[in-house]
């Protein structure tokens, strides 16, 4: 029966990391996968989620299932962080929340629910955007396509082509768009480009979807959400997923949340009803731990205010990293100062494929489209990364 299966080719980006453990160099950089490291090279664990863990045990509970929705007091922290506590959306009862296993989860959900009730609607991804969105919607039965987004020429947006790409879209298609730090450019719109963006969508009818996996990372955590509370303004509709992997260094616990914004409060009650059917038939109801811990930092005043330092130190070093990155080169005859302007963990560095594989040889990992996780540079080996690159360009 199985004889006749393929081979499936090796995931895009976390087949790097695969490719990196297997190699045996105890000097090895990986640069593919975006995951933060600290300056000693090594995945935090941040403050505020061992004082949360301490806080869990001394207060042991039975493992019983969640509802189907995740932890009620995670899913509301989790609405107050993306919509704001003051949000209309959250006082008239038309947003809801489930929690999810992951980003990749909560997109997953939101994809298997979209596909529901809304068939025939094609999906737009940006042109590039993270490899899995792809896949991910593909799987739950759309057709992808993309949208302009990046110019290589300028290593910014190609905002002429992203308005033109989105006027010509039919009405209720559904538009995936990164709420911050572009995943894999780097490249983000302006505040001004935002507004064009929602009024087009909206005066559109399209559906938009956000991701938000990387909030923090930019400029700070209510500047990184701030799109979100935009859109959510427009009165919907709204699907929005995030993740706490990277903000909370909480990779392995997979702990994310979609959340969509309806119509009205009946409305919202209705697809409440929906998402739990799907999440019920994929999973049936999300893990506790990881849930426990951001509910329990998200509402305890003090770890609430150590998350947003900690959350600020690791935004700050990835700055720090960027401008090494672009002086260092700089020394060396190479203009990479457009990687100052990037924000978040990645750079579209704009090294070939080429030139990538010459690196993986000097066992130093990116992803095969040139995309370099910069939250995994430090200060030992930025310059074992920066004489490499040297050396192929
Ligand atoms: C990435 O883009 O590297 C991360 O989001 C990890 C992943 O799942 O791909």
């Amino acid at each position: 029966m199985f004889s006749a299966i393929d081979m499936a080719p090796r995931d895009p980006i976390l087949g790097i990391t695969e490719a990196f453990n297997a190699d045996i160099n105890q000097n090895k950089i990986n640069l593919g996968v975006g995951v933060y490291y600290d300056d000693n090279g090594k995945v935090p664990l941040l403050s505020c989620v061992q004082k949360a863990e301490e806080i869990l045990i001394a207060t042991p509970a039975p493992r019983t299932y969640l509802p189907i929705e995740g932890l009620a007091a995670y899913d509301k922290a989790v609405q107050e962080l993306v919509f704001g506590a003051d949000s209309a959306v959250i006082q008239e009862k038309r947003a809801v929340t489930v929690q999810a296993i992951g980003g990749t989860g909560a997109l997953k959900i939101g994809a298997d629910f979209l596909k529901r009730f809304a068939p025939d609607a094609e999906v737009y991804i940006s042109d590039p955007s993270w490899e899995n969105h792809r896949a991910l919607f593909e799987s739950a039965g759309f057709k992808v396509n993309n949208y302009a987004y990046f110019d290589a020429a300028t290593h910014g947006v190609n905002f002429a082509g992203m308005i033109a790409d989105l006027k010509a879209m039919p009405r209720g298609s559904i538009v995936l768009l990164h709420a911050c730090c572009h995943n894999p450019t780097g490249a983000d719109l302006t505040s001004d480009q935002w507004t064009e963006v929602i009024g087009t969508i909206s005066s559109g009818g399209l559906v938009p979807f956000l991701d938000m996996a990387y909030q923090g990372f930019g400029a700070g955590i209510a500047e990184d959400g701030e799109v979100v509370r935009r859109f959510a303004a427009t009165g919907g509709p709204l699907l929005v997923s995030n993740s706490f992997s990277k903000s909370f260094s909480l990779y392995g616990e997979r702990v994310g949340a979609l959340s969509v914004v309806a119509a009205s409060a009946d409305e919202a009650a209705r697809l409440m009803s929906q998402l739990k059917r799907v999440v019920r038939t994929n999973y049936s109801n999300p893990p506790v731990h990881g849930g426990k811990v951001v509910a329990t930092v998200l509402t305890t005043p003090e770890l609430r205010q150590l998350w947003e330092d900690e959350l600020a130190g690791m935004r700050v070093r990835i700055k720090e990293m960027r401008e090494a990155f672009v002086q260092k080169l700089a020394a060396k005859g190479h203009d990479f100062a457009f990687v100052r302007d990037q924000i978040g963990m990645f750079s579209y560095s704009g090294l070939n494929k080429g030139q990538v594989e010459q690196l993986r040889a000097e066992s130093i990992y990116a992803v095969d489209t040139g995309r370099i996780c910069v939250a995994a540079l430090n200060s030992r080996n930025i310059d074992i990364v920066i004489d490499a690159i040297a050396k192929v360009l």
